[in-house]
């Protein structure tokens, strides 16, 4: 048999073959099946690129009514998960009440019938339609009220920022918020989408695929990195603290939260497009002097770490422009979820199209032939 090398990391090796998106971390180019990150953001929706990644072409002008159509009418979640909910401690995070709540929905669709395309389509929509509703109504009754109904005259975005505290959004901020779900909803052999994709491989269930893929974006290195840069933010609190911070960083060999990435050598073309939305609500909705803070950062960094291919990442201007909307930091991570949760979906079908379990190898490095000591001799 042939010896590997053992990659910490995994770094470099492929884990599947797949047509869902493309990545040149050199050159900064991000593409949905073949369409660029920057063409989707300007003229697509998110439930349009959903539908791209996922069933692999653009639908027609029906297929996509349909599509939404379906959303719209699946999105409420049953009376039973809402009160399982309630028993959620407060202050639990919203990423563990989401993973709790989407491998819970699985109590209720236990019928795994993987081969069949209405059970792959009812489950995509029903997943895509109530993880919005499950993020918001945790966020409701943590604060003590009771969570509000979707809303079937409102789209997909609108409805969710309607959902988290009953007002109607503003239309700038419900379609850039759109935008922001287009940019994070799929991204190559991510960490999540690599456990989405082991989950899946067992035949398992679609809730647990997602459930496991949502305990995996949680982690600061991954998705919960959003958070933790606004976390920063307030610490550093003013431009001149952005230099003595970076120093501190580099001298402990900590991680400064939303720069650097596996595959991205330049900036993050993502981070570039939500850099300039951060900028559409900042002028038509006032400015954020963590703003100041941020450019600062990324000028430091890239003095610093540029020559290693350091530089901000998707989570470091996320966080400003959900802040601008006046969404908790602590919902960053389970908003990147409800995004997500499409490409995990993309990834489910393709990995059942050609399933193979995965069981990688390892490189023993333990003992070998040993002893048994009695428990009174150790
Ligand atoms: C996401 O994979 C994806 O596609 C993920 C994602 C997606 O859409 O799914 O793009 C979303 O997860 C974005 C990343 C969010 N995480 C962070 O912002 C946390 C901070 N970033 C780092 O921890 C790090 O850059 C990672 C986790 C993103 C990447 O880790 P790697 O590839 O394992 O890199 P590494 O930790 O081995 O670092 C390599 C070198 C080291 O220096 P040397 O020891 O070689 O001298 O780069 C340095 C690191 O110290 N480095 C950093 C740094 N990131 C890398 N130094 C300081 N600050 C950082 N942020």
């Amino acid at each position: 048999m042939m010896v590997c090398e053992y990659k910490p990391g995994l770094e470099g090796i492929p884990a599947a073959q797949s047509s869902i998106s493309y990545v040149d971390g050199q050159k900064g180019i991000l593409e949905y099946r073949g369409i660029r990150i920057e063409e989707l953001a300007e003229k697509s929706t998110f439930l349009e690129t959903a539908y791209l990644l996922i069933w692999g072409e653009l639908p027609s002008k029906e297929e996509l009514e349909g599509f939404e159509h379906e959303v719209r009418y699946h999105r409420r979640i049953k009376y039973r998960i809402r009160d399982m909910m309630k028993c959620f401690p407060e202050s639990g995070h919203p990423m563990d009440a989401l993973q709790a709540s989407a491998a819970a929905l699985g109590l209720f669709y236990s019928l795994r019938d993987l081969h069949n395309p209405a059970y792959i389509r009812d489950s995509v929509v029903r997943l895509i339609a109530t993880i919005p509703t499950m993020v918001a109504a945790f966020q409701l009754m943590r604060k003590g009220n009771d969570p509000v109904r979707p809303r079937d005259d409102l789209d997909y975005s609108s409805n969710f920022l309607y959902m988290l505290d009953e007002k109607e959004p503003d239309p700038l901020m419900a379609r850039i918020f759109d935008i922001c779900l287009i940019l994070q909803v799929e991204h190559t052999m991510n960490a999540s989408t690599f456990s989405a994709r082991v989950t899946a491989s067992t035949l398992t269930d679609p809730y647990a695929v997602v459930a496991s893929a949502v305990g995996t974006l949680g982690g600061p290195l991954h998705g919960g990195a959003n958070e933790e840069v606004i976390q920063m933010l307030e610490k550093i609190g003013s431009v001149e603290n952005v230099r003595p911070y970076i120093d501190h960083c580099l001298e402990t060999k900590s991680k400064i939260m939303g720069f650097g990435h596996r595959v991205y050598k330049v900036k993050d073309p993502r981070a570039i497009i939500l850099q300039g939305l951060a900028e559409q609500l900042f002028e038509k909705f006032g400015y954020d002097k963590f703003y100041d803070i941020a450019q600062e950062m990324e000028r430091v960094v890239e003095e610093k770490l540029g020559s290693k291919g350091i530089y901000p990442n998707i989570d470091f201007y996320s966080g400003l422009v959900y802040r601008k909307m006046g969404i908790p930091t602590d919902l960053f991570t389970p908003i990147f979820a409800i995004a997500r949760v499409a490409g995990w979906l993309a990834h489910w079908k393709e990995q059942l199209e050609e399933n193979r379990i995965f069981r990688p190898t390892q490189v023993y490095n333990g003992l070998h032939e040993v002893t048994y000591t009695p428990i009174d001799q150790r």
